[in-house]
C-alpha cells in the first residue's frame, strides 16, 4: 500500500490544470446504456472510481474503450447480455446504482446490488427506487439485491423528491428519457453534474427542460442516438486545489475552473480573506501573507457549500484567526477528518453534525490516516502547511477521485512525495 509523504512549506505559485469531474462521468458512462450507438466522452478523469465503472459496465457486455491515455473513453452498447450488476462491483462504489435505471429503461428488466452502507453515512437508495416506481417499475428487493421490472415500458409520472438527492435525480432523468410520456421531476437536485447529464442525453435525442432548477421535465421518446460529450469541470478538485495557496500562501492558476461552479465555496474563501478572480484560462487565488479569518461554514445542495469541500475547508479553518463553526447538513458521519487533523496540533470539538474549530498558530506534521476521499485529500492539504513532515496512509482513498495529485501539487512548489509501504 502506498503513503503520501507531504512537508510543509509554501509560497505556492504556478498553474494547475483541473480535470473534469468524477461525479459527472459516473453518471454519464451509465447512460451508454440507454442507447444502441456509441457514446464517447472527452475530458475524462483518470481514476479508479472510472475503472469500477467501467468494469462494471464490461460485466453488463457494453464494451468501455479507454483512449488518450483514459482521457477519451468510447462506449458502446450494442449488445448488453447481462442485467445483474453484482455485489463484488456495486460494493466498492455507491455510484453503480445508476446502472439501474438505464437498464430497466431501455430493456424493461434489471437486478442491480443494494451498495449498502459506506464510511460516511448510512446513504440509502429509497429516492432511487421511489422515482423508478413512480415511472412504473415493479420492485422487489431479494437477497440484498434490487429486482427492477417494466415488462411493458417505462411510462411518465410526476416524480417528488422529500430531498434532493443528486444520485436519485440522475438515475430518474435518465429512465424518463425512454419513458412513455411526459415525467416531471420535483425538488431535483441542481447540480452542475446534473446539467451536464442533461446536456449529453439532449446530444443523444433526448428531450428535457430546466435542468439546474428544481423542476425537470422530460418527455418520453422512442430511443436514444449515439453522441460525443465533454465532461464538465470538476468543481471539487477545484475547490480543494484553491485551498493550497489559500493554506499555504502565494498565487496558483487553476487552469479550467469557474466561479460559476463553486460561487458559494468562494463566497467563504472570500470572508476567510483569500482572493480569488475568474481570467479567460480559469481562476486565480492569492494570499498575501494576512491571517486567514474564522468563518462559519454550513453544507447544502447545490448552490450551497458543497458536503465534499466540507474536509478541506477545515484544513483551512484550522489555522484560521478565531473561532469556525462547520455543520455538516448532507451526511452525518462526515467529520472522520477531524481526529486526524488533531492528531496534526488542530484544536476542533465535534458534537453530532457541528464541528467547532478553534484557529491555533501552527499545525504539526503528523503520521494520519486517511478515511474516504474527501478527508484523505483535506490532511494532505493540512500537511503543505504544517511544521515537519505529514504521512498519510490508505491514500486509496485518494486514487478513487484525484488524478496526477503529487505530480499536480508539485508543479506549483509543493514538497509532496508517494512512498511505497515497506
Ligand atoms: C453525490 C456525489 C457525492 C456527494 C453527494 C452530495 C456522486 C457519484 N457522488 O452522492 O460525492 O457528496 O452527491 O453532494 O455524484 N439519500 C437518501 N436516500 C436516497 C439517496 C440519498 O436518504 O435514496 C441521502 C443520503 O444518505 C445522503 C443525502 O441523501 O445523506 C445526499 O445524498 P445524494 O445527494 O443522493 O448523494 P449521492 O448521489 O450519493
Amino acid at each position: 500500500m502506498d503513503s503520501i509523504l507531504v512537508r510543509g512549506g509554501g509560497p505556492l505559485k504556478g498553474q494547475i490544470p483541473i480535470a473534469g469531474a468524477k461525479n459527472a462521468c459516473l453518471t454519464l458512462m451509465p447512460a451508454t446504456l440507454l442507447s444502441e450507438e456509441p457514446l464517447t466522452l472527452t475530458n475524462a478523469p483518470r481514476l479508479s472510481d472510472i475503472k469500477t465503472m467501467t468494469a462494471l459496465l464490461g460485466s453488463l457486455g457494453a464494451e468501455v474503450t479507454s483512449l488518450q491515455d483514459g482521457k477519451v473513453l468510447a462506449m458502446s452498447s450494442h449488445n448488453i447480455n447481462n442485467h445483474t450488476a453484482d455485489y463484488d462491483i456495486v460494493r466498492k462504489m455507491r455510484a453503480s446504482i445508476l446502472v439501474l435505471g438505464p437498464m430497466l429503461a431501455r430493456d424493461g428488466h434489471a437486478i442491480v446490488s443494494l451498495p449498502g452502507g459506506c464510511a460516511i453515512g448510512a446513504r440509502p437508495v429509497d429516492l432511487h427506487l421511489k422515482a423508478l416506481e413512480a415511472l412504473g417499475a415493479e420492485l422487489d428487493l431479494k437477497d440484498g439485491y434490487v429486482h427492477a421490472k417494466a415488462p411493458k415500458g417505462l411510462r411518465g409520472g410526476t416524480i417528488n423528491f422529500d430531498f434532493a438527492s443528486v444520485g436519485a435525480t440522475e438515475n430518474a432523468l435518465m429512465a424518463a428519457t425512454l419513458a412513455k410520456g411526459t415525467t416531471v421531476i420535483n425538488n431535483a437536485a441542481r447540480e452542475p453534474e446534473i446539467v451536464d447529464l442533461a446536456e449529453c442525453l439532449r446530444k443523444m435525442g433526448a428531450q428535457i427542460e430546466g435542468e439546474g432548477t428544481s423542476t425537470i421535465t422530460i418527455q418520453g421518446v422512442d430511443r436514444l442516438g449515439g453522441a460525443t460529450h465533454p465532461v464538465v469541470t470538476d468543481r471539487i478538485e477545484l475547490g480543494t486545489y484553491m485551498l493550497a495557496p489559500a493554506i499555504c500562501g502565494g498565487q496558483v492558476e487553476l487552469l479550467g475552473g469557474r466561479i460559476n461552479l463553486v460561487q458559494a465555496f468562494c463566497e467563504k474563501l472570500d470572508a476567510a480573506g483569500i482572493s480569488v478572480s475568474e481570467s479567460a484560462n480559469g481562476l486565480t487565488v492569492k494570499r498575501n501573507g494576512g491571517d486567514i479569518k474564522a468563518v462559519d461554514v454550513t453544507t447544502e445542495p447545490f448552490p450551497g457549500f458543497p458536503t465534499d469541500l466540507q474536509a478541506q475547508m477545515m484544513a483551512l479553518l484550522c489555522t484560521a484567526n478565531g473561532t469556525s463553526v462547520l455543520e455538516e447538513k448532507i451526511f452525518e458521519n462526515r467529520f472522520m477528518h477531524a481526529p486526524e487533523l488533531i492528531r496534526m496540533g488542530a484544536n476542533i470539538d465535534v458534537q453530532g453534525g457541528v464541528a467547532t474549530v478553534k484557529g491555533v498558530k501552527r499545525l504539526k506534521g503528523a503520521p494520519v490516516m486517511a478515511t474516504d476521499l474527501r478527508a484523505s485529500v483535506s490532511l494532505i492539504l493540512a500537511g503543505l502547511a504544517a511544521d515537519g513532515e505529514t504521512k498519510v496512509s490508505r491514500v486509496y482513498h485518494l486514487d478513487r477521485g484525484y488524478e496526477h495529485v503529487v505530480a499536480k501539487l508539485s508543479a506549483v512548489g509543493a514538497d509532496i512525495e508517494r512512498v511505497k509501504d515497506t
